[in-house]
């Protein structure tokens, strides 16, 4: 296997970009199979255990006929619970109730709607839902998926015992890529053991936190958490990020009905600006068309798509209103003014705060209004409604 090493773009103009990630040896044809941030559908934050073959098979036509398919969203992803045991010789079998015509024949619907198919398992004995896991399984497991046509593998963390994450994770990775099919590889051990130091190279994405709730700003008991606090916790990840290796803020809680149109503009364009994967996990068959609009957005997807692969990162911090800024290529900028508060407020961007010089003017379009704002000198205001942004691209 061919070494290399990758380092990514640096901008330099004012030293403010200096923090770029260097990924450790590896393949190339391996960071290439997510050399943006992947995007597609996954069965967890909306059905968790109730999956089945006929809500798949709907899942990939609604991908298509809401245009999803054409925002971007490629992989349709069945999470925990379609596996139930291991026959005679270890092949993991899959639930023949809700799966009755199998995994191969799900697969190849999938691909026929011009999709990829993904699949989930565990890295410990059991999964989060007590199903099989892959532990002492890996190459079995790997060669089944990819007989099957998997092209995307998320891989948890449950009943692991005294496994060592990187190890466990490298055994599956070296599996997969041997089973002679690309398969997108995402680490899903939660952020345990900083795993963007360690996954570059093995997996093309890892969870950075417990599992998100379908909340501003809740958490349960067992760790799970809300929007705005995972989104805190990927402040200081953007130098880890990059392509063919993307930190994951976990799966997009949007149209699930627990937060406000607002609020899911404020999830889905970070996540956007955080260069995070974008998994859907709503129901894509009754989406309504204010979900539609935020999720199929263009302009947004298009921050999180950039080819030059950079996380954003907070740039000014006044408390109840924030700025984030993600470079983009050709030296364009996306920001995000964001107001975490209750109450309408005015944030402004300064160019200093984004790295343009003085005195430089810049074209400011409006990404959610779908509006050029105009030129601007030396720095933007925009009024912010309570829990929403105002999200801008800055062409210098
Ligand atoms: C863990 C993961 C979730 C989901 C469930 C399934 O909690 O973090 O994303 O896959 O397991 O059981």
């Amino acid at each position: 296997m061919k070494k290399w090493m990758h380092m990514s773009l640096v901008f330099s103009m004012t030293g403010i970009f200096a923090a770029a990630s260097i990924a450790p040896a590896g393949d190339p044809a391996f960071y290439d199979l997510a050399k943006t941030p992947p995007m597609g559908w996954n069965s967890w934050n909306k059905f968790a255990c109730n999956v089945s073959e006929t809500l798949i098979k709907e899942t990939a036509d609604a991908l298509v006929s809401t245009g999803m398919k054409d925002a971007g969203y490629e992989y349709l992803v069945i999470d925990d619970c379609w596996q139930v045991s291991r026959d005679a010789d270890g092949t993991v079998v899959a639930d023949p109730k809700r799966f009755p015509s199998g995994m191969k024949a799900l697969a190849d619907y999938v691909h026929s709607q011009g999709l990829k198919f993904g699949i989930y398992s565990d890295a410990g004995t059991k999964t989060c839902q007590g199903r099989p896991g892959s532990k002492g399984f890996e190459i079995k497991d790997a060669q089944q998926y990819a007989a099957w046509g998997v092209d995307y593998l998320k891989y948890d963390w449950c009943n692991t015992g005294g496994q060592n994450t990187r190890e466990a994770y490298t055994k599956m990775s070296k599996a997969l890529q041997a089973a002679g099919r690309p398969i997108v590889f995402s680490i899903c051990e939660w952020g345990g053991t900083q795993p963007w130091i360690w996954a570059p190279g093995i997996g093309h994405l890892w969870r950075t936190t417990t599992d998100i709730q379908d909340c501003w700003d809740c958490s349960q008991p067992w760790g799970g958490m809300g929007m705005l606090h995972i989104l805190d916790l990927q402040t200081d990840l953007h130098p880890y990020a990059g392509p063919g290796h993307w930190n994951d803020p976990d799966m997009l809680e949007v149209g699930n009905g627990k937060m406000t149109t607002a609020e899911y503009r404020s999830h889905f364009s970070f996540w956007c600006l955080l260069a995070a994967p974008l998994m859907a996990g709503n129901d894509l068959r009754s989406m309504t068309p204010e979900i539609k609009e935020i999720l199929t957005n263009k302009e947004v997807i298009a921050v999180d798509q950039d080819p030059l692969g950079m996380q954003g990162r907070k740039v000014w911090d006044g408390g109840a209103t924030e700025v984030w800024m993600k470079p983009l290529s050709r030296t364009d900028r996306a920001v995000i003014l964001f107001n975490r508060g209750s109450v309408t407020a005015p944030v402004t961007v300064s160019w200093e705060q984004i790295g343009l010089a003085p005195g430089v003017e810049a074209q400011v379009r409006d990404l959610w209004a779908k509006k050029d704002l105009g030129m601007f000198k030396d720095r933007f205001t925009a009024r912010v409604n309570p829990h929403d942004v105002v999200m801008i691209r800055v062409q210098p």
